[in-house]
């Protein structure tokens, strides 16, 4: 098991004063190497329970464990330290900084781990290959299409070399065909490389390339 919650809660305490309870005593197990999707109506609490899992956000209680290691009450640093080391995220908008070309977006993310500029540079070269980029390296953001951002965005994922990726509806913006290129390229990371992959999804096919779903309704595992 390389993930584990227990009975979490999450609440969010907006500035209106309203209390929002995004999760409800949730539990779940993710397998090291396994392909997750996590499904439900808008506002179910999937990217809260995502964020938690990769150490964006703490949880009002409950346990969340990695590799048996306690990160609910870790540190700034130490949860810090648990990102840098172990997590590649991946987001719906691809979030690629836009005055910045392909090998640039990666080699942001590669200068976190590695200082030498020439190493960096080999690194995401390396890495965008690795997701069909070759050609395409020297492209900004706007002259790529939303399918071969999306592989930027995911070398960049892969930057850190993550024992996991967390996706947030990486198919969110994308036509069919290219959602089903996107949809490939992470089964291939996961069957592959052994990348335990976790993916939000609201789409009934992207579901099918996971080996286990996990439906939230209300903030509760249905
Ligand atoms: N920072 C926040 N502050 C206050 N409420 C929040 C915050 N983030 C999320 N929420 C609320 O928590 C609930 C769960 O939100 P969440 O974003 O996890 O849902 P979701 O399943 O990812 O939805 P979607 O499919 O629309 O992305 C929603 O009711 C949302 O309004
Ligand atoms: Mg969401």
């Amino acid at each position: 098991m390389i993930l584990q919650l227990q009975n979490i809660t999450k609440q969010y305490c907006h500035r209106n004063g309203a209390v929002i309870k995004a999760l409800s005593d949730v539990s779940a197990s993710i397998e090291k190497g396994q392909f997750t999707a996590i499904t439900g109506p808008s506002g179910s609490g999937k990217s809260t329970l995502l964020f938690m899992l990769g150490g964006l956000l703490r949880p009002s209680s409950g346990s969340i464990f990695f590799n048996g290691q306690p990160l609910h009450n870790a540190g700034d640093n130490a949860l810090s330290e648990f990102r840098k080391n172990n997590v590649g995220y991946v987001m719906q908008n691809f979030s690629l900084v836009p005055y910045l070309i392909a090998e640039e977006n990666v080699m942001v993310a590669v200068s976190l781990l590695q200082k030498d500029k020439k190493k960096q540079k080999e690194i995401a070269r390396g890495l965008l290959a690795a997701v069909g980029l070759s050609d395409r390296m020297d492209h900004y953001p706007k002259e790529l299409s939303s399918g071969q951002q999306q592989r930027v965005a995911i070398a960049r994922a892969l930057a850190n070399n993550p024992s996991i990726i967390l996706a947030d509806e990486p198919t969110g913006n994308l036509d069919p065909l290219l959602a089903s290129e996107i949809l490939n390229l992470l089964k291939e990371l996961n069957t592959e490389r052994g990348i335990t992959i976790i993916m939000v999804t609201h789409s009934p096919e992207a579901a099918l390339y996971a080996d286990k779903k996990i439906l939230l309704k209300d903030g509760c595992v249905v």
